[in-house]
Formats: C-alpha cells, sequence, structure tokens
C-alpha cells in the first residue's frame, strides 16, 4: 500500500477530474490518496513525502497553471534536498500548442529532478484532442504506475 499525494494544477477543471477519479480507485487496490488540488498545490509542503503524483495541465504559451506557480518557484529557489521521494507525473496538453505540449507537466519532472526525487515509470501525457476522457486515461496509467512504486 502507497500514500500518495496528488498536487493538482488546473485551470479549467480537467486536471482536478483525473486527480478526483484517481482518489475513488486507487483506494480500492489499498492506496491511500490526498489531493492538494487547485487551491492549496501551491503551499504543499513536500518535505517528508514519500510519494507524490504531479497531474498538471499547460496554459498559456506553454505555461504552468496559476495555482501550480508558487510551487514551482519554490522548488527553483529553495532547491529543497527531495532525494527520499518518488513521484509520477501526468501531463494534460493539447496537440495544437505543438511546441509547448504538455510543457507544465515536462517542467514540473525536470524540477522535481533537479531536486534529486527519482522518477517512477514514464510521464503520461494526455492530448485533449484526441482523448476525450482524461480521467480513465489517467486511471488507466496509474493503475500501472502503483504497480512499479
Ligand atoms: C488558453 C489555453 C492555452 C493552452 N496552452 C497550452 C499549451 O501551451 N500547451 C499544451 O500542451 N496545452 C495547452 N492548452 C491545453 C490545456 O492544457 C488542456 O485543454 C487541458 O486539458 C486543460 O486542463 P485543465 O482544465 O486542468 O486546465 C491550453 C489551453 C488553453 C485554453
Amino acid at each position: 500500500m502507497a500514500n500518495i499525494l496528488i498536487i493538482v494544477g488546473t485551470e479549467s477543471g480537467n486536471a482536478q477530474m483525473c486527480a478526483d477519479h484517481l482518489a475513488n480507485n486507487l483506494p480500492r487496490l489499498g492506496h491511500a490518496i490526498e489531493i492538494a488540488g487547485d487551491a492549496d498545490a501551491g503551499c504543499v509542503e513536500l518535505a517528508g513525502r514519500e510519494i507524490v503524483l504531479v497531474c498538471t495541465s499547460t496554459h498559456g504559451d506553454g505555461e504552468l497553471p496559476d495555482n501550480l506557480i508558487p510551487l514551482a518557484e519554490r522548488l527553483r529557489r529553495d532547491s529543497p534536498d527531495l532525494g527520499a521521494m518518488r513521484y509520477g507525473v501526468i501531463a494534460l496538453g493539447d496537440q495544437t500548442y505543438s511546441s509547448t505540449f504538455c510543457k507544465a507537466g515536462k517542467d514540473m519532472d525536470a524540477l522535481l529532478a533537479v531536486c534529486g526525487a527519482q522518477k517512477v515509470g514514464e510521464r503520461l501525457e494526455i492530448d485533449a484532442c484526441t482523448q476525450p476522457l482524461p480521467d480513465e486515461d489517467a486511471l488507466n496509467w496509474a493503475q500501472e504506475w502503483v504497480t512499479l512504486l
């Protein structure tokens, strides 16, 4: 069993919907899920966290959702030692934005890696153009991901 913190970056709710779907379904597999959502992802404390799943969309021209910016700035500024943390990334985007596809998820992935956190599995990238049910995609991926923890 894993205690998983899902950190959500969202502007219009799709990433939150994915996180909620995981929180509704992963406990059946024996995992405990906590969500740092729209309001509290920016100020979440990562020290002491063992397993984190970042679930974020990309907005603007390859930018993080507003609610995730304070966390990213803190990671960049403080470079905390996250060597004890394992993480995964679910990145939501749209291939129409070809040069910045899922860039926020990629940036959060790189930031956590620079702080020493160890990535588990490959990042999931969900394309809004071709995937009308991102929460189903996220759950399918997460069911595999938890077996790697
Ligand atoms: C104004 C705007 C800008 C966007 N910019 C990007 C982008 O640069 N790269 C990308 O991959 N997706 C981009 N997207 C697509 C969103 O990431 C995608 O629709 C996602 O599912 C939204 O999730 P959310 O509701 O959790 O914010 C953009 C969407 C909007 C509305």
